[in-house]
């Protein structure tokens, strides 16, 4: 079984095919970059040929205006239906799951693969675990329409079966793209997977939540370091229903919420007790 791939292995492994110098900066050491002193831009990946002929165009620009990133994350859903060697080209069968919510939010959560009530509705976190999910940003005080949500794969897989690192190789750099596209102000991520492909940290979930690590864009992008905060996925509350796992998830987007600096709310029964 090979390494993992992360997320810096992936677009390092493009950079060597294009012969260009844009390897990710090193995400530990995790230093966070005030957004305002940030040159607020996104990276424009043009061209997409996955490995081995793997043509990449990094174009940095304004992060833009709502329906500019409205405009960019749509092309980015079209380009990821046809050209995903995951979703495009194997033989998934149901919708795929690109993702969903404010193109401008300031929160986006990060999940890890559809199952069957959201490759039926072809939209992220739709059964139990996304009810669980809906529950946890009543409790944050907002809704789904003021964050945003996408997962690491865009598809379910045969079986269900646990996504492999070449299935994560192929379909999570397109959720980089989301990422870049919202620029959101804090990444959270849903258990251990998210967790690994977004920041590098090869931690056991139960370790690392709580903690805030940095999700570093690669270079060339001249888009700030955003903050993440890894807690638990919504399936995991679910399956270890106590009041530590919930109260550590409170704790969590707590922390989330102080970090943007929006009111807190107070104790919620149904997440925190
Ligand atoms: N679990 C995830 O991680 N993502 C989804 O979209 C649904 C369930």
């Amino acid at each position: 079984m090979p390494d993992p791939l992360t997320v810096h292995a992936v677009l390092a492994r493009f950079d060597r095919a294009l012969g260009l110098d844009v390897s990710p900066r090193p995400l530990h050491g995790s230093r966070d970059v005030s957004r305002e002193t940030q040159q607020r831009a996104v990276v424009q990946v043009k061209d997409v040929v996955h490995a081995p002929a793997v043509v990449r165009a990094v174009v940095a620009v304004p992060a833009g205006s709502r329906e500019e990133r409205v405009a960019r994350l749509a092309e980015i859903e079209s380009r990821h239906a046809t050209t995903c060697q995951l979703c495009a080209v194997s033989n998934v069968k149901g919708k795929l799951v690109f993702g969903e919510g404010a193109p401008d939010a300031e929160i986006m959560f990060v999940g890890e693969v559809p199952g069957e009530p959201e490759e039926r509705a072809g939209r992220p976190f739709m059964g139990p675990a996304g009810e669980k999910l809906d529950e946890m940003i009543r409790a944050m005080g907002l809704t789904r329409a003021d964050v945003y949500i996408a997962s690491v794969l865009k598809s379910r897989l045969p079986g269900d079966r646990a996504p492999t690192p070449e299935d994560i190789a192929a379909c999570g750099p397109y959720l980089l793209e989301q990422v870049l596209a919202v620029q959101p102000r804090v990444l959270v991520t849903l258990g251990g997977p998210a967790t690994k492909w977004i920041c590098g940290v090869d931690a056991g979930i139960s370790r690392i939540r709580g903690t805030w690590q940095t999700w570093t864009p690669p270079a060339g992008a001249s888009c700030p370091s955003i903050p993440v905060m890894p807690t638990y996925h919504p399936s995991y509350v679910l399956r270890t229903y106590t009041r530590q796992v919930r109260a550590e998830v409170w704790s969590d987007l707590r922390a989330v919420l102080a970090r943007i600096g929006r009111a807190v709310p107070t104790r919620v029964a149904a997440t925190d007790a």
